[in-house]
């Protein structure tokens, strides 16, 4: 039998954990936002319109913040046409996604089921087809308090008080040639120091993010974030980050190690953001927000463009299988391991496109299998993330060498006591003896909850048809004796078990 141990310490901390690790997104694209989170008609639908099964949803998964409104089409948007009445709002064409946006929902709606949802938002401007001004024209717009043109503008429709956003993001992936006003470095660097400074002048306290690469493997990665920092570094909090992955050609194994993928993406990031500190003799460390990330079926999504202009085409829309789902509860355990850097992360997206929720217009939203490592995680990971130092066997990767079997991070909450264990195991075929020492812990640790995702058949998923098809059980014999933890993990699983004292 395969066994992996670690040792876990709460004087061994990374960092807190930062509720915006839960982040998600919510793009102007598919059928994330009508039919998604807004669909009037809806036997669920509130007075504004919003599916209150997809409300609840959201909730329960754990959401702490929402990027919003995009994404690639962000880029071409004029965030003037979706305020006042609906009936004068324009329809325009969304370059991004070759689609029609009718602009029914704005930013006073979307902060409206924000509030409902009980999420931050996190605001990206337009700096494809935009600039300076706009930027400062919706900040004015959502933030200013009264007494100018555009709090008055937000007032008369509707929304009293400012909206407070604090996080905004510089624009999005305009390194990437796809993008609605793609830019060079310089361009981009020069443009967001400007937007940066002004945005700044009216609000100091404003949390920044300028542009990051959208993939680690665009070849300007990391030339990128040097050019962009050596012009934007003191006027940003953070840099972003993108990735989605999938299996290539069916290779699990390597699908499986996805995080290690995550973790080195993580370290040269903030290793490039150090260095230009450095160069610049600056005390500050940037912040990484992983704005985008998720598993995608991109290689699939490319042979299938849109070519008709239609109002909420079905784009994206992934179905999840199990391995998925333990590959994104990974995905989490890398992010929660680099809580120092990353303190904030948004899963791409919420609803429908890439989405951990799945609706049918007019039918019911249930639960894809990567909802549960998501809702599970947000839950249970409180206090400080500890570091974990496993002891695994590895197996060899096509894409990333050899990687071991086990991975795992952990939380300790010091005011409850509770430790929360994150791990998954790899294996393929085979179950791994999972022994995690306590004894830093002292006596009277104790499993008060545990839960596994894992399938005999690795592609089983949820469905309209059968939603509860994949659901987390009870971890197997997860228990604890003589301050040592013991759970058996079954191949291609994700687990999270809580201990708590008394
Ligand atoms: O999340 C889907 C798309 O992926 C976003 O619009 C874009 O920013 C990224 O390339």
């Amino acid at each position: 039998m395969l066994s992996a141990s670690f040792t876990l310490d709460p004087a061994f901390t990374v960092a807190p954990v930062s509720r915006r690790t839960f982040g998600s997104f919510v793009e102007h694209m598919g059928r994330c936002v009508y039919t998604g989170i807004y669909e009037p008609s809806h036997p669920t639908a509130d007075a504004d319109g919003f599916r209150q099964d997809v409300l609840a949803l959201t909730r329960e998964l754990g959401v702490s913040v929402v990027r919003y409104p995009g994404g690639n089409f962000v880029s071409g948007y004029r965030w003037e046409d979706g305020i006042g009445p609906v009936a004068d709002r324009p329809v325009r064409r969304d370059l991004a996604w070759h689609s029609l946006e009718t602009n029914e929902i704005g930013i006073d709606e979307f902060m409206r089921w924000a509030r409902k949802a009980g999420v931050e938002v996190m605001y990206a401007v337009n700096l494809g087809t935009r600039g300076v001004q706009e930027a400062l024209d919706v900040q004015e717009y959502l933030n200013q308090p009264d007494r100018t043109h555009l709090a008055r503008l937000r007032q008369a429709n509707g929304a009293t008080e400012p909206y407070g956003i604090t996080m905004f993001c510089l624009g999005n992936e305009l390194d990437g040639p796809w993008q609605t006003g793609h830019k060079t470095a310089h361009e981009y660097g020069r443009l967001a120091m400007e937007t940066a400074r002004a945005m700044r002048s009216a609000e100091p306290g404003l949390e920044l993010v300028a542009c990051g690469s959208s993939s680690s493997s665009m070849p300007t990665f990391a030339a990128w974030e040097a050019e962009v920092l050596e012009l934007t570094y003191d006027a940003v909090d953070y840099i972003s980050a993108h990735a989605y992955y999938e299996p290539v050609n069916g290779d699990l194994g390597s699908f499986l190690a996805s995080a290690v993928d995550m973790d080195h993406f993580v370290t040269s990031v903030a290793a490039t953001a150090d260095s230009v500190g450095a160069k610049l003799k600056s005390a500050k460390k940037l912040k990484i927000s992983f704005d985008e990330w998720n598993v995608w079926y991109q290689s699939a999504f490319q042979a299938t463009q849109e070519t008709e202009w239609r109002v909420a085409p079905r784009v994206i829309e992934d179905s999840y299988t199990v391995t998925d789902a333990v590959v994104v509860g990974n995905l989490l355990i890398s992010l929660l391991r680099h809580s120092d850097r990353v303190t904030a992360a948004c899963q791409a997206q919420l609803v429908n496109v890439i989405a951990p929720i799945r609706t049918e217009a007019g039918g019911p939203a249930w639960r894809q299998t990567i909802f549960h490592p998501f809702a599970l995680t947000s839950r249970l990971a409180r206090g400080e993330v500890l570091r974990v130092e496993p002891r695994s066997p590895r197996y060899d990767t096509a894409r990333f060498g050899s990687v071991p079997l086990l991975d795992a991070v952990a939380t300790h909450d010091a005011g409850s006591g509770d430790v929360t264990v994150f791990v998954v195991n790899r294996h393929l075929t085979e179950s791994l003896d999972l022994v995690v020492s306590l004894a830093g812990f002292g006596a009277g640790l104790r499993v008060t909850e545990s839960w596994t995702l894992a399938d005999e058949d690795l592609h089983a998923m949820n469905t309209a048809d059968d939603p509860e098809r994949v659901v987390p059980g009870p971890a197997k014999d997860a228990d604890v004796t003589d301050g040592v933890l013991r759970a058996s993990l079954p191949p291609v699983s994700w687990t999270a078990i809580r201990l708590t004292t008394g």
